[in-house]
């Protein structure tokens, strides 16, 4: 005891405590107790399968472990800080319960094999997840791309009106973007599917354990083929999460162009009330919250992205306290994903898309001039000089206040006499869509192919 300072007896008593929690990760970590547990469940068959326990130990523990997963989700479970995570609070307990068989559990085994075997198992039932929950609002997009197909409406590049598009083509853009996302973390579910046990705290272990018998009551496709790389390297999870920021991107973008399209100024969509919320002083007021809120989670799955990277990169060989830091980013990525998939797969099918506004912001802005210089090429003139062509009547109609469709034949005739009657017909946004008629253009009879490959591209996929 420091009695000569007075901070010195209270500081000291303090900061033991304070390390205890410092240090200890069962706060978060017993999200993993399942996965712990069909580890533990695995690695104590492999012990008996090889002869380093006997049947009867393996049936203590694994009906042990049984007991203390239904303890778990009872609510019963009394987890300690001092037994700092989620594999030495399961393992004391199984200790409580068994006895001598209990302390065998952990023979060849580290805790630093055990958590890396315990995260891949927890994301690849996450990966699973996400995958089943993109393809949900895959399906919503095609619906509502199918309800839309023949709906005009302008594209925007630089976000000025450019040509017209239809608004199922539009959410086909955002189909391929998930289209990506999935195969990404299908890739990436490849490289977490991989077995670390057996690699025990980094140099492997001495028993003669049977590392392809583990894998293959756990589903890993593979055994780790490094020890001292298999306990410590977290590029796996860094893989999720970047899977994760991009589409976390994908969604962000989605609501920004929900959120300006559900303006008084845009209006092309109307989000459902479900979907919205109030303000409490400008009774008038409907906010996108939804996509709002989409949009800024996006930061925090890009920040937990960066925090992973940032947590590996200085990393020596082998295994450091450092990677107890990869688990909440992972779970906070792992909740956030799922969370925006599914308010998503919900609020796209019931937002109502304003056709009758759309089709008029389809006619303006010029939106058809470059199918004019189309026209005007298939009559005979370069592309170059039909731009010009064009560039002056689009000058005309600014300076006179008209749309091109308003300007009479004999005017339009002035800038080129290949000009004929038939010109309206391609200044109109439903013949400007019809015309795109080719694999990836906008035409509706185009996205409707486009819809039904999509659905096909999904039911042959396995996740
Ligand atoms: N709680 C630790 C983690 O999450 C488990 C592994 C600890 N291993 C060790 N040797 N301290 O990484």
């Amino acid at each position: 005891m420091n009695k000569d300072k007075p901070w010195g007896g209270r500081f000291t008593e303090a900061t033991d405590a304070f390390v205890e929690t410092f240090t200890a990760s069962v706060g978060f970590d017993q999200r993993l107790y399942r996965h712990d547990i069909l580890g533990s469940l695995a690695h104590a068959q492999m012990l008996a399968h090889v002869g380093v326990l006997t049947e009867t130990e393996r049936d203590a523990i694994a009906k042990g472990l049984k007991q203390i997963e239904a303890e778990i989700e009872s609510g019963a479970f009394a987890w300690s800080v001092a037994l700092e995570d989620v594999h030495m609070n399961i393992e004391a307990r199984l200790i409580d319960r068994i006895g001598d068989a209990g302390k065998k559990l952990h023979t060849g085994r580290s805790r630093n094999d055990q958590v890396a075997t315990d995260i891949r198992l927890y994301l690849r039932d996450g990966i699973d997840t996400v995958l089943a929950a993109i393809r949900r609002l895959q399906l919503a997009m095609l619906d509502v791309a199918e309800r839309e197909a023949d709906t005009v409406m302008p594209g925007f590049t630089h976000l000025q009106v450019a040509q017209p598009v239809t608004f199922g083509h539009h959410l086909l853009a955002w189909f391929e973007m998930l289209v990506r996302d999935a195969a990404r973390f299908r890739d990436c579910r490849g490289r977490v599917n991989v077995l670390p046990l057996g690699s025990a705290a980094l140099a492997g272990t001495s028993f003669p354990v049977d590392r392809a018998y583990t894998a293959k009551l756990l589903g890993f496709e593979t055994v780790a083929e490094n020890s001292i790389d298999a306990v410590s390297d977290r590029d796996f999870a860094i893989e999720f999460a970047a899977a994760a920021a991009l589409l976390m991107t994908h969604l962000s973008r989605m609501s920004e162009e929900l959120i300006l399209w559900s303006t008084s100024q845009f209006a092309f969509v109307e989000l459902s009330d479900a979907f919205c919320t109030g303000s409490s002083i400008m009774p008038q007021k409907k906010n996108p919250d939804v996509p709002e809120l989409v949009r800024g989670k996006s930061g925090r799955v890009t920040g937990n992205l960066v925090a992973l990277l940032t947590l590996m990169k200085a990393q020596p060989l082998a295994y450091n306290k450092d990677n107890q830091e990869d688990k909440e980013p992972l779970f906070d990525t792992l909740d956030t994903v799922l969370g925006c998939l599914r308010v998503y797969t919900d609020m796209l099918p019931a937002m109502q898309v304003r056709r009758e506004r759309l089709s008029q912001a389809a006619a303006a802005g010029f939106s058809t001039a470059t199918d004019l210089a189309d026209y005007l090429v298939r009559k005979g003139v370069a592309f170059r000089d039909a731009h010009e062509v064009v560039g002056r009547a689009v000058r005309l109609a600014i300076e006179s206040r008209r749309d091109l469709a308003a300007i009479p034949l004999n005017e339009l005739q002035q800038f080129s006499p290949q000009i004929g009657a038939d010109v309206y017909a391609v200044l109109t946004p439903e013949g400007s869509v019809q015309a795109r008629n080719h694999v990836g253009g906008t035409a509706p009879a185009q996205v409707r192919a486009a819809i039904h490959r999509a659905r096909e591209r999904l039911a042959s996929k396995p996740q």
